[in-house]
C-alpha cells in the first residue's frame, strides 16, 4: 500500500514536470514577425496540446490499472488472470481514433507547408549568400549588397534566394518561424511577408564549422518608405566615388577594428605584423602579394575581405565578426587604387 502511494506521488510529479516542459515553450513564444507565424504557432500549439492529452490518457490508464490490479495482502503469487483473446470493438476504437488524428494533423501541416513554399510574382528579391561564417545580402533591384546585415521592407512579399559557397548553412530568424537550408550547388528560396518593423537576429541553424555559433547577422525590417530611403543611400554610397582616402584617418581604424586582434604581433596565415606601418611601408609582408598599389582587384588584401570568398587558403576573417561593411571594403579598395600610401 505504501509503495503504491509513493508511485502515485511520483506519477503526479512526473505529469506536472512534463506539463511544465510542454506548456512553458507554448506560452513563451517569441513575438511573431512574418505572415506564416500565426499558422505555424497554431499548428505547434495544437500538436503540443494533443500530445499532452494523449500522454495524460495513456498514463491515466496505466496508473489506474497498476493500482486496481496490484497484488493485495494474502494474495497468492501464482494467481492467474482470466484468459482474454482480444476485444474487437476496443481494438477498432484505439486504431481509428489515432488514425483520424494523424490524418487531421497531416492535412493541417500540408496546408501550412504549401503556403510557405508558394512563390509570388512581383515579390521583392533578396539574394542571400551564406559562407563560413557570415551572411551577405544582395538587392538586385537597387544593385547594392551588404555584408552581415540584411535589410528588407515590411508588409511586402519577399523572396529570399539562398545559396551557400562552402558547406550547408541554414537561414533562421526565430520571429519569422520559418527556416531554410542554404546548400552549395542547390539554390533554395524562402517566401514570406515580414509583418513587424524592427531589428532581428539572423542565425545560422545548421552546424557548419568552428565559427558556426558566431554566424549571425542583424536583420532589419523597415517601413517600406524608410527602406527605399536606405537603399538609395546605399546606392549613392556605392556608386558615388570615394574621395581622397587617408591611411591614418580612414584605413588604419578599419584595420584596428577588424584585423589587429590576430595579425598584430600574431603569426596567422603568413601575415604577421609588428604594426600596420609595416604593411604600408611596402606591402612586402607576404612578398609582393598583400596589395598591388594602384590595382585593388589584383590585391590579395582586397580579395580576402570580400564576403564569401575563401582567399587565401580558405581564410574566413575575422572569426566571429564584426565583418567589414561594403563602405569599409570600398574605402580599402580606394586606398589601394590611390597608391596605398602612408598618408
Ligand atoms: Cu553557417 Cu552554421
Amino acid at each position: 500500500m505504501r509503495l503504491s502511494r509513493v508511485s502515485a506521488v511520483l506519477f503526479v510529479i512526473f505529469v506536472l514536470v512534463s506539463w511544465w516542459i510542454i506548456v512553458t515553450p507554448i506560452t513563451n513564444l517569441l513575438p511573431d514577425a512574418s505572415n506564416h507565424a500565426a499558422d505555424i504557432d497554431f499548428l505547434f500549439k495544437f500538436m503540443s496540446v494533443a500530445a499532452v492529452a494523449v500522454f495524460l490518457i495513456v498514463q491515466g490508464f496505466l496508473l489506474t490499472f497498476a493500482l486496481k490490479y496490484r497484488r493485495r495482502p494474502g494474495q497468492s503469487v501464482d494467481t492467474l488472470g482470466s484468459d482474454i483473446h482480444g476485444n474487437t470493438r476496443l481494438e477498432i476504437i484505439w486504431s481509428v481514433i489515432p488514425a483520424i488524428f494523424v490524418i487531421v494533423l497531416t492535412v493541417m501541416s500540408i496546408k501550412v507547408y504549401n503556403d510557405i513554399i508558394a512563390s509570388h510574382k512581383g515579390a521583392y528579391v533578396v539574394n542571400v549568400t551564406a559562407s563560413q561564417f557570415q551572411w551577405a545580402c544582395e538587392h538586385p533591384a537597387y544593385k547594392i549588397s551588404e555584408s552581415n546585415t540584411c535589410h528588407m521592407p515590411a508588409n511586402e512579399q519577399i523572396t529570399l534566394n539562398l545559396r551557400a559557397t562552402d558547406v550547408i548553412h541554414s537561414f533562421w530568424v526565430p520571429e519569422f518561424r520559418i527556416k531554410q537550408d542554404a546548400v552549395p550547388g542547390y539554390p533554395t528560396a524562402m517566401h514570406f511577408i515580414a509583418t513587424r518593423v524592427g531589428e532581428y537576429r539572423l542565425i545560422c541553424s545548421e552546424f557548419c564549422g568552428y565559427g558556426h555559433s558566431a554566424m549571425y547577422a542583424k536583420l532589419f525590417v523597415m517601413k517600406p518608405a524608410d527602406f527605399v530611403t536606405w537603399a538609395k543611400q546605399q546606392q549613392s554610397q556605392s556608386t558615388g566615388a570615394i574621395g581622397a582616402v587617408s591611411y591614418k584617418k580612414d584605413v588604419s581604424a578599419i584595420f584596428t577594428a577588424h584585423c589587429a586582434a590576430c595579425h598584430i604581433a600574431g603569426k596567422l596565415g603568413g601575415l604577421s605584423l609588428g604594426s600596420y606601418s609595416g604593411l604600408v611601408a611596402g606591402g612586402a609582408i607576404v612578398p609582393g602579394s598583400v596589395f598591388k598599389p594602384g590595382d585593388h582587384k589584383a590585391s590579395v588584401l582586397w580579395k580576402i575581405i570580400q564576403p564569401g570568398t575563401g582567399q587565401p587558403g580558405g581564410a574566413q576573417m575575422p572569426l566571429g565578426g564584426p565583418y567589414l561593411s561594403k563602405h569599409e571594403i570600398d574605402t580599402i579598395a580606394a586606398w589601394i587604387d590611390q597608391g596605398a600610401k602612408n598618408n
